[in-house]
């Protein structure tokens, strides 16, 4: 199973990803990382994993079907089974949702459909919400919409410090990632 990885920033649900495929725990290749802040930490950390590359800012292009074109153009020497958003920061278009249909997934901080958009946990903290976690879904054409996948949650306490809050939504995020392609893997079997 081939995958390219679409990231904006820190990549630590890149490196997930990346780990348990040379763990061995994960039976497929990241072939491509995509990114569209050419200083986004993920490109460094592909770079130290010798996994190519293309950073792409929309903001060389006028329109945002350019843009994707542009990186579907990058893309097509690549044959990928998904697109996987982990951090990427912006919305998949029509261009490049007809090129890889049901094909694209993303993971998002929140239980959806609440909380969609950015400062997710945030929002969830403001609500007072003990009960916290990740969704991974297909995307579609709106917002963190599209069907949902696979959720996982965990507990607070109402004292529970920020960055033990959120330490566990990443190792959430990180097992959740990996327990779905792992799924989709074998059902690809
Ligand atoms: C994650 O919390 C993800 O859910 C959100 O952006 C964050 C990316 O983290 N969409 P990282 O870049 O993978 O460390």
């Amino acid at each position: 199973m081939n995958l390219c990885i679409f990231a904006s920033g820190e990549g630590s649900n890149y490196q997930a990803i990346v780990n348990a495929i040379a763990n061995k725990e994960l039976a497929a290749k990241v072939v491509c990382v995509v990114s569209d802040k050419p200083h986004a930490y993920v490109l460094k950390r592909a770079h130290k994993d010798k996994i190519p590359t293309i950073a792409c800012s929309p903001k060389h292009f006028t329109s945002k079907h350019e843009f994707e074109e542009a990186i579907l153009e990058m893309l097509s020497q690549y044959s990928i089974d998904y697109i996987v958003c982990a951090g990427y920061m912006r919305i998949i278009g029509p261009t490049l949702l007809h090129a890889y249909p049901g094909r694209i997934l993303n993971i998002h901080p929140s239980l959806l459909p609440k909380y969609k958009g950015k400062n997710a946990l945030q929002q969830a903290l403001e609500q007072k919400d003990t009960t916290l976690g990740a969704s991974v879904h297909y995307i579609d054409e709106t917002l963190d919409g599209g069907p949902i996948i696979e959720q996982r949650s965990f507990t607070i306490e109402a004292d529970t410090p920020m960055e033990v809050i959120e330490n566990r939504l990443h190792e959430i995020e990180h097992r959740l990632y990996i327990d779905v392609l792992k799924r989709l893997e074998e059902e690809k079997q």
